[in-house]
């Protein structure tokens, strides 16, 4: 049992007029673990009691059954209790080695499935540091609403389509190389595209081809198509190149452009709800009794559908395929506007399911404390900086453990990994300065901390030859050892409390106590040395790893068992 629940239990047992949840509520952690592991204050009973509160600590703690606490007494107005350190860690290890890496695994979701949409970059423009927000944070939250027994579906959805595709097409037709554009796809569209926008401002003409383009394009044109097809399948290979990178994969690629046919049905139910309203020729949702004050628009007056026109088709098409128990959006702050728009018009078409979609957004990246902007040059090339992770990291290894085995994979988990991890430590909505140093160093808050603190458990359970057994006990009694004992114990509520923030620094959070709980373990405790407590340390060492891989593979990052 939670042993807050249990204190709590033993409480209400000795004050019967107090709610279990009242004194829940009441129960704290005190400052210093010389007074106990929880407390319970006195002071609210004093009014009813008319009596001091030491008077009153003094009185419950004479009615409470005191034979599963190590030990329990009264100071000043608080009852302080000390949990049975050797039956706890005996109970948490021997779960620990039983369930191996599916130890705090939960089945809260039901296999009900949970939409992601994540990632999400637009055909023929770069992949940008917001992408990678979106797919680092949104692809831990899949793993840890996976591990509550939820159903994650990776969504990419991709920017296909628009006008800008009209553009790309007629700058490719005048000016386009496809061995180019197969070379480098990203970068020579991206080249087209910028220069037929500055051509159009001399010349409008290109302008009104680029719309003509788009429309046969919407029409299904098939020279139109097969050219927007080899632009988007182009840019996905190299956008596949970077997430093979990130070791992160989808369910679907179902981008804007798929939503083409199914927009027609939205604008229809809207129509048949008299929700349409029209405003300076366009169609729009009056939003004002959401305290929304923007209309949202959902055709233009020349009959183009919007960005939440597909947003509406796809969030529909969603709940229809996959019948989702909620349906998470990770995307940047600046589109808040556009998803409380989104889901206003949903509600207001009667979908109560729309409550179950949320918008969980991050902040900005900074490069030097400056704003990223590709106009300034202030850029972060993705594809090369995690290059240079791997290659740091790669660096340091050389440094540490010359000799090690398999170097090359080590580098890329350790690179890779430090970039995913720094993203993830800081609370999302927090932004952060991409610093590549710190993020690699060994030493710090950073991914390789925890992954070296892994690596060197493996390696001294590999020293004692330890394989840690089912059937026995094993138990520890001393400070340091409990305060991993209570970190380990407290990784299913850790893994709730993400989930329920939609916060992955959490998890993150708890990997780093944990790593720095067991490194002042090792600081003080000789593991190795022969006494009758070695295997309980070892069994604690071999736990403190299990939960430590755990922890970082649902942030998405991997765990060398040497490094
Ligand atoms: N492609 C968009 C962008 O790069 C992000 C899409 C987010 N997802 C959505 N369903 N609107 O800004």
């Amino acid at each position: 049992m939670d042993t807050k629940l249990m204190i709590a239990t033993e409480i209400a047992k000795a004050v019967p007029e107090l709610e279990l949840e009242t004194i829940l509520n009441l129960l704290e952690k005190p400052k210093n673990a010389t007074m106990g592991d929880l407390a319970f204050p006195a002071f609210s009973l004093a009014k009813s009691w008319r009596k001091a509160p030491n008077v009153i600590a003094s009185e419950i703690i004479e009615k409470i059954d005191g034979t599963n606490f190590e030990k329990v007494e009264a100071v000043g107005p608080y009852i302080n209790f000390f949990l049975d350190k050797e039956q706890i860690s005996a109970q948490v290890l021997a779960q620990v080695i039983s369930a191996g890496s599916h130890y705090a695994d939960q089945n809260i979701g039901e296999g009900r499935n949970v939409a992601f949409d994540m990632s999400s970059p637009n055909i023929a423009k770069p992949f940008s540091i917001g992408h990678l927000r979106s797919t680092v944070i949104a692809d831990a939250l899949a793993n840890i609403m996976a591990k509550q027994g939820y159903k994650p579906v990776r969504i990419n959805h991709l920017g296909d389509w628009g006008k800008q595709f009209g553009m790309l097409i007629v700058a490719y037709k005048k000016w386009g190389d496809k061995a180019a554009v197969e070379a480098n796809p990203i970068n020579e569209l991206l080249k087209l595209y910028v220069r037929i926008n500055a051509e159009a401002e001399e010349n409008p003409s290109l302008d009104e081809e680029a719309r003509e383009w788009f429309l046969k394009l919407e029409a299904g044109d098939e020279e139109a198509t097969s050219l927007w097809q080899w632009f988007r399948d182009e840019s996905l290979v190299e956008f596949n190149r970077l997430y093979t990178e990130l070791n992160v994969s989808f369910d679907s690629y179902n981008g804007e452009a798929f939503y083409n046919d199914k927009m027609d049905e939205i604008v229809d139910l809207l129509t048949e709800k008299g929700l349409l309203e029209e405003s300076q020729g366009a169609q729009v949702v009056n939003l004002e009794k959401y305290g929304i004050e923007h209309p949202a628009l959902i055709k233009k007056s020349d009959g183009a559908t919007l960005y939440i026109t597909r947003d509406l088709a796809a969030a529909l098409y969603r709940k229809r395929t996959y019948d989702f128990a909620k349906s998470i959006y990770v995307v940047g702050n600046e589109q808040a506007a556009h998803f409380k728009q989104l889901k206003a018009v949903l509600k207001e078409m009667g979908y109560d399911w729309s409550d179950d979609m949320t918008h969980v957004p991050f902040g900005l990246v900074t490069k030097e404390g400056k704003k990223l902007s590709t106009r300034k040059g202030n850029v972060i090339l993705l594809e090369p900086t995690v290059a240079e992770a791997v290659s740091r990291a790669k660096a340091q290894i050389e440094a540490k453990n010359p000799n090690l085995a398999n170097k090359e994979a080590v580098a890329h988990a350790v690179g890779v990994g430090a970039i995913k991890f720094y993203d993830l430590k800081t609370d999302r909505m927090n932004g952060y300065d991409f610093d590549l140093e710190a993020m690699v160093s060994f030493e710090g808050e950073t991914g390789p901390y925890v992954q070296y603190a892994h690596a060197r458990i493996q390696s001294i359970l590999r020293k004692a030859d330890f394989v840690a057994k089912a059937d026995a006990t094993y138990s520890l009694n001393d400070t340091e050892s409990w305060e991993i004992i209570k970190l380990i114990q407290s990784f299913p509520q850790v893994i709730n409390r993400a989930s329920d923030n939609f916060e992955p620094s959490i998890v993150a959070k708890f990997a780093i106590n944990l790593a720095q709980a067991f490194n002042k373990y090792y600081a003080h405790t000789r593991i190795l040395d022969e006494s009758p407590e070695r295997d309980s340390r070892l069994a604690l060492s071999y736990a403190t790893a299990t939960v430590l891989k755990e922890a970082l593979r649902l942030l998405g990052v991997e765990a060398p068992d040497e490094m």
